[in-house]
């Protein structure tokens, strides 16, 4: 529990940026101005945390941001707070500013860094930002809905072009070391193969000798969604098409998942959750994350979150396999 009163709240974001951070933003400045607290945007993450790029923030400084993506207070990676002296200078810095608890918004790595901050005095709470959704602790991250909407409307044009031409496609998602992107895509575009990191059944023979079948078959095309955590889809693209015969191109759909306006479902659950990090403050609460499970918001405490562990759903993925016939 917190230990003192709060009336200073300071918010950062942190690690990858990911649509409906703004909204998160936006909620935590304005929950807590509505509840007669000061608000201090952080900028640049821990990074401009260290460099004490602090700044003042009103109602007005987040207007015409909801519908917006990326994020207004910028992020960054910072390599300084691994160290306990950057994270002891770091909580110093929040209490120079007065900033009595802090929202941070990011992913795993990000709670980390708040985890510690908690060590060392400063009250703070985690909102799950990434588009991975590789959190565990909670079924539903802020960004993921977009980017995985953005994928998908992606891979249903390079569906068009792959049918024009006969082709095979591989076309690589982002999500570090999880496979949500690609599951869902590979989901939601109908393709035939999917990759996941998660999976040990990929078999580059099988997925040949399966293109050479369904070439049989009539079949047009041959969508692959690869996750990233696998990769190497130019070479990938390279092998098949010499094994198959059949043209085969790689797209690698890159950072263009991480930006654009977010969807509802972004703006809305960041919006609320952005809402309960300054009540979980209020409440008294520290080393928290918000989260979202079986239809509700929920908070844990940071070291157990990080301690949960998440797969890929096995019934999901084998749904997507038997889709693809
Ligand atoms: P994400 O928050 O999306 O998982 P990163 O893993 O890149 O992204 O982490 C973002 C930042 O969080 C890092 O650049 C670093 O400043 C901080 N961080 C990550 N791991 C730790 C850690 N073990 N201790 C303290 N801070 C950390
Ligand atoms: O964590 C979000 C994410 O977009 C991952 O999917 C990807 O692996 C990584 O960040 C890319 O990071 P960067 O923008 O530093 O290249």
């Amino acid at each position: 529990m917190a230990d003192k009163v709060i009336r200073t709240i300071g918010v950062l974001t942190s690690g990858g940026d990911a649509p409906g951070m703004n909204a998160a933003i936006r909620a935590v400045v304005r929950t807590a101005l509505g509840k007669g607290l000061k608000v201090r945007g952080i900028r640049r993450g821990y990074s401009g945390l260290l460099n004490e790029e602090i700044i003042d923030m009103t109602a007005r400084d987040v207007s015409d941001t909801i519908q917006r993506g990326g994020t207004i207070l910028q992020t960054a990676r910072c390599e300084e707070m691994r160290t306990v002296e950057g994270q002891q200078k770091a909580a110093g810095i929040c209490k120079k500013y007065g900033i009595d608890g802090l929202v941070v918004i990011g992913g795993d790595g990000s709670f980390k860094g708040a985890q510690k901050l908690s060590d060392y005095g400063v009250n703070t709470i985690g909102l799950p930002g990434t588009i991975d959704l590789d959190i565990a602790c909670t079924e539903y991250t802020i960004g993921f809905d977009t980017a995985v909407n953005t994928a998908m409307e992606a891979i249903d044009k390079v569906r068009d072009t792959s049918t024009s031409h006969e082709r095979c496609s591989i076309i690589e998602v982002m999500g570090r070391d999880a496979g949500y992107l690609a599951l869902w895509c590979g989901i939601a575009n109908g393709a035939e193969r999917i990759l996941l990191p998660e999976e040990h059944d990929y078999d580059e023979a099988k997925i040949v000798e399966d293109i050479k079948e369904n070439r049989k078959r009539g079949k047009k095309h041959y969508i692959i969604i690869n996750a990233e955590g696998i990769g190497d889809s130019m070479n990938m693209a390279k092998r098949i098409e010499e094994e198959t015969g059949m043209e085969t191109r790689a797209t690698i759909l890159g950072h263009m998942q991480r930006g654009g306006s977010p969807t509802c479902k972004d703006r809305v659950y960041a919006s609320i959750m952005g809402a309960k990090a300054v009540d979980l403050l209020l409440e008294g609460k520290t080393n928290r994350v918000v989260g979202y499970k079986h239809g509700e918001y929920i908070d844990f405490d940071i070291n157990e979150a990080l301690a949960m562990q998440k797969g890929i759903p096995q019934y999901q993925y084998d749904i997507a396999k038997q889709l693809a016939l």
